[in-house]
């Protein structure tokens, strides 16, 4: 078992990084005999995974809520199912919550931790790569409103995390796909040492080789974690988790956050910040067709000719990237490190997507 530490003072918190097998101990530490357990899920995460978590917790009390699978259910209909639940199981500030899911039930999970009682324990064990490498670390939970994605939440960090790569053996290959966008953008904005083994790697990746897939896993962490501990209300550095996110949120915006996942719209997304990049003369030709051929290696798709700048225009402005009206880029260097500005000219925008 590998772990790491994220988050500062009393919000600090263990991520645990295992294979297939994990004791009672990493469960128990947390919660008593007498304590209760919500576990929080959804109707897509099979049955074994609730059934392993469930044996393994040693309390009197563990209830289990399905929400139904996607998007959809991080709404307050939702946050209100689980508030009714929690009164009727008398869940006190001893008992906690456990997210076992994608980025969906983390979310919500989190968000109801964050604000039932003003504040409950609560136990992130991802079970989507995107939710390992991604939204289970970093403390930020949220639901969906009619006006928009992720307006309504909080920072709030969990006891601990449990990330276990057994779990992945199940994902569907698009969700896979998606968490490997999300992995290769850690290594576009800094970790070179991420960067190199996924060159050396790609087809065990592809295979989801168990060995490969804990140390990228590992590795994204690393990144995301030493990024959101030194800025955990994202004023400043934590900026850079964006790469790619101005395009690919603009690609979601415009199927409507339908047909296409988070990973797929970011992975193009990346391509056309690299490309603004290389407009920009920050980076060499060379540097642009190495992240177009790292980003093919794993099978993903790197082509983002179908979407103009027509298309896209409208959803960058209302990006959360924009502040004081000007809209912020994160671009990329000669050394692969991020940096953020609002610095470029637009037509290299232009240029980028036509
Ligand atoms: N909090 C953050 O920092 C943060 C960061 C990135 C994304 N997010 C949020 O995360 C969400 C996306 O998360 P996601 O990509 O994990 O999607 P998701 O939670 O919708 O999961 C994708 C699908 O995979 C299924 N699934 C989950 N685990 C499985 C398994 N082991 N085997 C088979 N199927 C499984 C789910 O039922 C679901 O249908 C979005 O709401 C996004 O806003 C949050
Ligand atoms: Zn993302």
């Amino acid at each position: 078992m590998t772990t790491i530490i994220a988050g500062k003072g009393s919000s600090k918190y263990q991520i645990h990084i295992k294979g297939k097998k994990f004791s009672k101990a990493i469960f128990n530490k947390d919660i008593g005999k007498n304590n209760k357990v919500l576990i929080i899920t959804d109707s897509g995460v099979p049955k074994k995974h609730i059934r392993k978590i469930k044996d393994i917790i040693s309390c009197k009390k563990i209830n289990v809520l399905t929400l139904n699978q996607g998007e959809k259910s991080k709404s307050f209909a939702s946050f209100q199912k689980i508030m009714n639940m929690l009164f009727a199981m008398n869940f006190d500030r001893s008992d906690s919550l456990i997210a076992l899911g994608g980025g969906v039930v983390g979310d919500i999970t989190g968000f109801c931790a964050a604000t039932y009682l003003r504040g409950i324990n609560y136990i992130q064990v991802p079970t989507t790569l995107l939710a390992q490498v991604d939204s289970s670390v970093g403390g930020k939970t949220a639901i969906n409103v009619p006006q928009g994605k992720n307006l309504i939440g909080s920072f709030y960090n969990p006891k601990f995390v449990l990330i276990s790569t057994d779990f992945l053996k199940t994902l569907p290959q698009e969700q896979y796909e998606s968490g490997l966008g999300e992995v290769i953008k850690y290594a576009f904005i800094g970790n070179k040492k991420l960067k190199k083994i996924i060159e050396d790697n790609s087809k065990k990746i592809t295979e989801r080789n168990e060995k490969i897939l804990k140390t990228i896993i590992e590795e994204s962490i690393k990144t995301k974690s030493k990024i959101v501990t030194k800025d955990e209300k994202e004023n400043g550095i934590r900026a850079i988790l964006n790469f790619g996110h101005t395009f690919g949120h603009a690609i979601e915006a415009h199927h409507g956050y339908k047909k296409i996942t988070h990973g797929a719209a970011i992975t193009m997304g990346m391509v056309i910040a690299a490309k603004v990049s290389f407009f920009e003369g920050h980076i060499k030709d060379q540097q642009l067709e190495n992240i177009i051929s790292v980003i093919k290696s794993l099978g993903l798709k790197a082509d983002h000719k179908k979407y103009k700048y027509s298309d896209l225009r409208k959803y960058m402005k209302i990006d959360k990237k924009v502040s004081n009206g000007q809209l912020n880029l994160i671009l990329i260097d000669k050394n692969f490190n991020a940096f953020k500005t609002s610095n470029f000219n637009n037509k290299n925008i232009i240029k980028a997507l036509n």
